[in-house]
């Protein structure tokens, strides 16, 4: 029915009207991040110049501009609407790193279901997400807006997010078409600095970096958008072997590539050409809809005509452009997703705050807590310093550009509002988060800036350090903005800026117990503080109850269980350190260095804190490794089991993870790699035997000629609590 009715329509479309159909703009006033705003966007849409929209959002403004495009077009064929919802839409749930380290896929999935109804209460029905790009560099400031390091906890999230997002069916009108990005490789940026080049073998990219797109793909993602990077040195969005070989013929998709924003006119200062030549290009590799740059929409008529493009290239473009648009159901009703009566019933209600509540908690990983700090007990005098603790502006995180920051519970109220009584707080500021002025003025559409507060730098210590003084313990809020994470913010230091760190240590000098909150878009080195506060939660930056999420779990009203999923080095010269690398002919035995080892002289090989790694208030021990089968053959399948007791005095939930070595293959293999995982809820004193079946898929790996296979001989099992340290026996697989 699609086909005939798509069909039928592109009978009567001139070549005009089938170019515009690949435009996609965005209107001033909308997500503007690049050099170009889209101009006449109005007039466009009535030449029939404009295929769909992005950055623009309520179903008044949209109801408007979809009545230019159906009503006052040749052929009435109505625009697709887009936006960036990331995490979350007005109700902001933390950021998808964040996300990732509740490794509960119901809880991600359930977070993009509430984006998606919200989202679509508000004319939207194409989404940005998810962002899958596998990131082994905490410098590259978008690290934030994905599920860090690993392929396999990376492909699980892709799925979710698709399945939340989408449903069943994305033409339903609260669910909508999701886009998983960036295609591919961007994680990969040289020296973590945005935008910058890729240059991966092929093997590398087939296991560790491509599977999550692959699982967003097999989850029935809609769309696909085109990265700012080149791969194998052609630029992504010109990328034949990628859009063409390895996407629609390798792995099937049959959806809509759309570039990212003027990812296509990009080109040429990635060296291709002028914007006729790589347009011609992004068109003949694949690409259906250009973002912004119109490159497509000012010279591909003039390509046709000179041969570099055919119009069956045209023709195939407009009709997945036109598909989608059938699939959303927006031929049937154009206004399927316009409805003025949702948005105040459907964004940011009473029962979508308390989702975001539970989630972020669920969130936040514990990295250290010395002699029992945390909880923190209901009674007493706390000392709440740092320039997070009372910052509206600096809690939804990057990417949240239907947030208002105003929405967001501080730290400060969300402490008011669980402690009760009998606690006395004492709020100082403390320090800037910044004293950088060139960085504190960091402000893109999406946020704030680190304001730097008019008091000078001495006062406000000096303000902290009373309140200190006065307290039975000290809850420091520091890390970054908002914006010094997420896109164009790559760091080359990863630390808790300067002028926060003098605070920390100051604070740690009054003898006082210190518990440090940590808000931050990626990992950052934390050695200092590591050795030197007595507790450390990591909150990420948590959305729009924030303060609320962080003091429940501050105050034990939920016991942490998240487990960070990107590795935190011990400097930045350690990067990149990821888990999953590879041993080497020199491997390092012990920690200690060895002289002509594959070491250095001076940091550990081992991070900070590993893949995996998060505590729990309560304790939890793992015993008696076992299989079903120490000598399985061929396709059997085998179970692997623990058993996992919660030593601690304290209900909690333990993420319990199962990696798997393959020490003997074909290629170099990585040292271990993530198999699976089941979150477990126990009470103390509580056991439960965790089984987790193991058939030959999982010990599959790509070989020299990119074939998926497994090769007989020995496996290591290890079951525990992080990519460190877990119970191991050894396996003979015939
Ligand atoms: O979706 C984004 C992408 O992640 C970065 N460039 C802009 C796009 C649209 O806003």
């Amino acid at each position: 029915k699609m086909k005939s009715f798509v069909g039928g329509l592109m009978s009567r479309m001139t070549l005009e009207e089938k170019i515009g159909q690949l435009n996609l703009v965005v209107p001033g006033g909308g997500t503007v991040t690049g050099a170009v705003v889209s101009q006449d966007v109005d007039e466009k849409i009535r030449k029939g110049n404009v295929g769909g929209l992005f950055g623009v959002t309520g179903p008044e403004r949209l109801r408007k501009i979809q009545d230019i495009a159906v009503k006052n077009t040749r052929l009435h064929i109505p625009l697709i609407f887009g936006l960036d919802v990331i995490h979350g839409y007005r109700t902001v749930f933390p950021i998808p790193l964040g996300l990732s380290a509740s490794w509960d896929m119901a809880l991600i999935e359930n977070s993009a279901r509430i984006a998606a109804t919200e989202a679509t209460a508000d004319g939207i029905c194409w989404a940005y997400s998810p962002m899958v790009d596998i990131a082994r560099d905490p410098r590259w400031g978008r690290i934030a807006e994905g599920s860090g390091e690993d392929p396999y906890l990376g492909s699980r999230i892709a799925s979710a997010m698709v399945k939340g997002y989408q449903g069943s069916d994305y033409s339903k009108g609260n669910t909508l078409m999701a886009c998983v990005k960036h295609f591919a490789l961007y994680g990969a940026a040289e020296g973590g600095r945005d935008y910058n080049s890729v240059d991966m073998s092929r093997i590398k990219m087939y296991e560790y970096y491509l599977p999550p797109y692959k699982a967003a793909i097999d989850a029935g993602v809609g769309s696909i958008m085109t990265s700012f990077n080149d791969v194998d040195a052609v630029p992504a969005t010109g990328n034949k072997w990628l859009l063409t070989d390895l996407l629609r013929k390798q792995w099937g998709f049959r959806g809509l590539v759309v570039s990212d924003y003027t990812a296509v006119n990009e080109m040429s200062a990635h060296g291709l050409g002028d914007l006729q030549a790589v347009s011609a290009q992004a068109l003949r590799a694949g690409l259906d809809m250009d973002m912004v740059g119109e490159g497509f929409l000012t010279t591909l008529k003039k390509s046709l005509q000179e041969g570099k493009v055919t119009l069956q290239q045209i023709n195939d473009a407009c009709r997945r452009v036109l598909e989608t648009k059938y699939k959303l159901g927006l031929f049937e009703d154009p206004y399927r997703y316009i409805n003025e009566a949702r948005p105040a019933r459907d964004i940011l209600t009473p029962a979508t705050r308390a989702a975001a509540r539970d989630i972020a908690a669920r969130t936040f990983v514990l990295l250290k807590n010395n002699r029992q700090t945390l909880p923190l007990k209901k009674s007493g005098t706390i000392a709440l310093v740092g320039p997070l603790a009372n910052s509206k502006n600096n809690m939804l995180g990057t990417w949240a550009v239907s947030g208002n920051l105003n929405d967001a519970v501080t730290v400060l109220d969300g402490m008011k509002n669980v402690a009760g009584n009998d606690v006395k707080i004492i709020y100082a500021k403390g320090a800037n988060i910044t004293n950088d002025t060139a960085l504190a003025k960091n402000v893109n559409v999406f946020g704030p800036r680190a304001e730097i507060d008019a008091q000078t730098p001495e006062a406000m210590q000096q303000e902290a350090l009373n309140a200190a003084n006065q307290a039975d313990v000290v809850v420091a809020v520091l890390g970054e903005a908002s914006e010094m994470s997420g896109e164009s913010a790559s760091r080359s230091d990863i630390s808790i800026p300067e002028c926060q760190q003098q605070l920390l240590k100051a604070l740690v000098k009054t003898g006082k117990p210190v518990v440090l909150v940590v808000m931050n878009g990626r990992p950052l080195t934390l050695g200092w503080e590591a050795q030197h506060v007595n507790a450390m939660l990591d909150v990420w930056f948590p959305g729009v109850e924030a303060g609320n999420a962080i003091a429940d779990a501050l105050f034990g009203n939920y016991n942490p269980s998240g487990k960070i999923t990107a590795s935190f080095p011990h400097n930045v010269g350690q990067i990149p350190v990821f888990y999953n690398h590879k041993n080497t002919g020199r491997p390092l035995e012990g920690k200690a260095f060895q002289k002509f080892k594959s070491d250095y002289l001076d940091v550990p090989n081992e991070p900070l804190f590993p893949f995996g790694f998060g505590l729990s208030y309560t304790t939890f021990s793992y015993s008696n490794i076992k299989v079903s089968n120490a000598q399985p053959a061929g396709n059997e399948t085998i179970t692997a089991s623990v058993t996992l007791t919660n030593t601690g005095s304290y209900a909690g939930e333990e993420v319990v993870q199962l990696y798997i070595t393959d020490p003997v293959a074909s290629v170099t293999r990585s040292v271990k790699d993530l198999k699976g995982f089941q979150k477990i809820k126990l009470q103390p004193g509580e056991s439960k035997e965790i089984s987790f079946r193991i058939s030959p898929e999982q010990l599959k790996f790509f070989n020299s000629d990119l074939k998926y296979i497994w090769e007989p001989g020995e496996f290591i099992i290890q079951i525990g609590t992080n990519s460190e340290d877990g119970e191991k026996i050894t396996i003979n697989w015939k």
